[in-house]
């Protein structure tokens, strides 16, 4: 385990050559934010920065604070809004990106909503813990994916860091795995007043997706680096239900900690604990996907990564392919259906029935839809951004 003192040392060191472009889905608050201040004091502000959340004023803030450099060599400083409960509003805000972007060199997404009482759903039909925890995950990583590759064709760091809970093992359960059959058993009046196990479930499912998320994405992606961090106990203005804030470590030393775990491991799928140190590592071969054997038992089991058994782990090859399926199907029946979705009670019967048909079916329905239709996300919320960096 790195001390405080090791990780900011070795923090230290990292002085790239060129401009580095670091997108914070998640720094407006928190360890996010934290992670984005310590990032921007560390390249003297010579970086360009991106915070993604919702909160206007405190990015402001955030970013009046960061240091600027004298010189206009590219540097720039900016906030993004994205609700992270709307897919439509994540891949709006992923488009503007792409749009205007060569590259990404890191993407750090920590937001998240932490409450054992909410169980409810988003305007789209999604688990709010979920659709926080990992569907906009999912999302920001699919669409920005292209822009990593490309800081890696440069020869640049290109790195993805999730920051929630790595490192408990925790299995993916395929039975219910949009939370539906827990949401409707919690009593209606009593969703949103006292502790419920429907929102339980979506923090801890939301754990253990991460897992097979970025295993998906680091076998899809082999050149690239792809970080689950569990932050620790953080005293943080989120972890006010946490509890015992007098054993909580300070926003800057696990920002420290979390940028180790960043700077560190060039390619693969990573599971780091709260100091970054890593728990398991596995390099993903290019040729994975054809070596995959679903009927063989080890592809069953849980903790095992291709064959290769992953300490902390929780994925196992079946349950990822099953869970990587079934977002598929959910995200591709909101993207048909985003203009259609807030208020239709129409709308979302027929993605229910959808997300509840047999994968190739709803997958035909989509690209019939796709064929017929031009993709469009009408209802998705406009990016607004401020930014402070020379023109
Ligand atoms: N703190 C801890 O002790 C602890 C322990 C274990 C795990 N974690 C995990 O670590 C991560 C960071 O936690 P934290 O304590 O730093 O949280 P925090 O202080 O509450 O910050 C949460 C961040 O998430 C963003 N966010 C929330 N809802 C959003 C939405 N609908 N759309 C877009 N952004 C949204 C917020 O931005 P806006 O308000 O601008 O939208 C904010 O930047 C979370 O995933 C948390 O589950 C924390």
């Amino acid at each position: 385990m790195p001390t405080l003192a090791i990780a900011k040392a070795s923090n230290l060191s990292f002085s790239p050559s060129y401009i580095p472009v670091a997108v914070f889905a998640g720094g407006t608050s928190g360890v996010g934010q934290a992670m984005a201040e310590a990032f921007a004091r560390q390249t003297d502000g010579r970086a360009h920065i991106i915070l993604v959340g919702r909160n206007a004023s405190a990015a402001a803030s955030t970013l009046a604070g960061f240091p600027k450099p004298k010189g206009a060599d590219g540097w720039a400083h900016e906030f993004v809004e994205c609700d992270a409960t709307s897919m439509a509003s994540v891949r709006a805000m992923c488009a503007g990106l792409r749009g205007r972007l060569t590259h990404i060199n890191f993407l750090v997404m920590t937001a998240g909503a932490n409450s054992m009482v909410e169980c409810g759903e988003t305007a789209e039909g999604l688990d709010h813990h979920l659709s926080i925890r990992y569907y906009s995950r999912y999302t920001y990583v699919k669409e920005l994916v292209t822009l990593l590759g490309a800081a890696r064709d440069k020869g640049q760091d290109a790195r993805v860091i999730s920051v929630l809970g790595a490192g408990f093992g925790m299995t993916i359960a395929t039975d219910d795995l949009g939370l539906e059959k827990a949401r409707r058993g919690t009593i209606g009046f009593l969703k949103g007043a006292m502790l419920s196990f429907a929102a339980l479930k979506g923090m801890v499912r939301g754990v253990a997706y991460n897992d097979g998320m970025l295993a998906h994405f680091a076998a899809q992606h082999p050149d690239l680096a792809f970080t689950h961090i569990h932050p620790g106990q953080v005293d943080t203005p989120g972890a006010v239900l946490y509890m015992g804030w007098l054993l909580s470590a300070r926003m800057d030393d696990c920002a420290q900690y979390m940028l180790y775990g960043l700077f560190d491991g060039a390619r693969g799928l990573f599971i780091r604990n709260q100091h970054g140190d890593v728990v398991s590592a596995h390099i993903c071969q290019s040729d994975h996907a054809a070596q995959v054997d679903a009927k063989s038992s080890i592809a069953h089991k849980a903790g095992v990564l291709h064959g290769v058994p992953m300490k902390g782990y929780g994925g196992s090859d079946t349950t990822v392919k099953m869970l990587v399926e079934y977002t598929e199907r959910v995200l591709g029946v909101i993207e048909c259906f985003a203009s259609q979705i807030s208020g239709s009670g129409r709308v979302v019967t027929k993605m229910r029935k959808l997300l509840g048909s047999s994968v190739a079916r709803a997958s035909n329905e989509i690209r019939t839809w796709r064929a017929g239709r031009s993709p469009l996300a009408s209802n998705s919320k406009a990016s607004m951004t401020i930014t402070t960096g020379p023109k």
